[in-house]
């Protein structure tokens, strides 16, 4: 597949954008953007879960280009983050979000011994989460949600393989496996469909219901969930060589590019919500567009290939529907949606950080860089 001058011409966009918008949105942690202009999420809610995106997409950035403003915005952004810290009972599951992208991606960059502490207390914190009857990763924190499992977790298990590693020790990765497992078991369906949440049985784990989360309903499909399971699964892949894993991220893979083809890989919230809801989340389409380009590495030939062609659709699918270049407006990707707008329109088919994360983290795994945040 040819799109050697398309990736070139929209790298050349993203960088010059993005690296005047480093500059304009240093003293902010961005969620969205209201009339163009980045909102400080960080101001608003330090704890919030995607307030490691904004670092993370600078660390990329600095990655690739060597320009100094993007690492001295990430660096910013990570010690803003640090007030976070303060307020242990509000941390959940998503502190691999939050700091493996921060301090992670800043330990691994630059060596910075403070950062690698701290992401290891990360780790601790979020092993510290597991259910031991259960055998998973608790997502939330209120007591009706204590046996409850988010398809989310997958990504943020990459935080305890980097721990085992780092440190020398299995306990980290064993934890994390042993949740893939259980993702496996009761959030992928048969089809390739997945769960968004599950609840288990306190004693055996066992899938005891689930619920529809930010999808239609239960037994429907949130896109962003199965791009979370699809990405996720790929990394548990990378990171063990387990081969249950690759054919999990295959069996989801297959449904997720199956379910873009008739919406011309603009991705729906829901893939089975009502087919007269028009209705797009743009951050499902570029999550699984870095699984689908991790995929196609692990599977050469033909079959690696189809997964390769298919993250290119969505990403020049993106590109040319939603998002802006105009480099006087922070963000980059529009149409983002927070869940299946069930009550009311908020949160549908806006600007959202971790949109803008991803499809620079796919257009970079294009480039070949060499570089996994995750
Ligand atoms: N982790 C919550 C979400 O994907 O919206």
């Amino acid at each position: 597949m040819q799109y050697q001058t398309w990736l070139e011409e929209i790298w050349q966009k993203v960088d010059n954008k993005l690296s005047k918008v480093a500059i304009r949105s240093r003293n902010k942690i961005p969620y969205t953007a209201i009339d163009g202009v980045h909102d400080n999420r960080g101001e608003k809610e330090i704890d919030w879960w995607t307030n490691g995106f904004w670092g993370g997409m600078m660390w990329l950035m600095y990655h690739a280009t060597k320009n100094e403003d993007y690492k001295i915005t990430a660096e910013h952004s990570q010690n803003m983050l640090n007030e976070a810290l303060k307020n242990y009972k509000v941390l959940h599951h998503d502190v691999g979000f939050m700091w493996h992208l921060t301090a992670g991606a800043n330990y691994r960059l630059t060596g910075d011994k403070a950062s690698c502490d701290l992401n290891l207390y990360m780790a601790s914190m979020l092993f510290s989460r597991y259910h031991v009857h259960g055998e998973f990763i608790r997502a939330w924190n209120g007591y009706e949600q204590r046996n409850w499992t988010i398809i989310d977790t997958m990504m943020n298990i990459p935080l305890l393989y980097w721990a085992s590693r780092e440190i020398g020790d299995d306990r980290f990765r064993h934890i994390a496996e042993k949740h893939a497992d259980m993702a496996i078991r009761d959030h992928i369906r048969p089809d390739g469909s997945v769960n968004h949440i599950v609840e288990h049985d306190e004693m055996t784990g066992e899938l005891v219901k689930t619920y529809g989360g930010q999808g239609y309903c239960e037994g429907s499909c949130w896109s962003r969930g199965q791009a979370w399971a699809l990405y996720g699964s790929v990394l548990s892949y990378i990171h063990t060589g387990e081969k249950k894993y690759l054919d999990a991220a295959v069996k989801v893979a297959n449904y997720f590019v199956a379910n873009c083809a008739p919406t011309h890989f603009l991705t729906p919230i829901d893939f089975r919500m009502p087919a007269e809801d028009e209705y797009y989340d743009s951050t499902a389409g570029v999550c699984a567009a870095c699984g689908l380009i991790e995929l196609s590495k692990a599977l050469p030939g033909r079959e690696g290939s189809m997964y390769l062609e298919a993250a290119v659709k969505i990403l020049q699918a993106t590109a040319e529907s939603f998002c802006n270049f105009d480099e006087s407006v922070d963000f980059l990707v529009g149409m983002g949606s927070e869940r299946y707008p069930h009550e009311n329109t908020k949160g549908l088919h806006i600007p959202i950080i971790y949109a803008d994360f991803f499809f620079v983290e796919a257009l970079l795994k294009l480039k070949n860089d060499d570089f996994l945040i995750w």
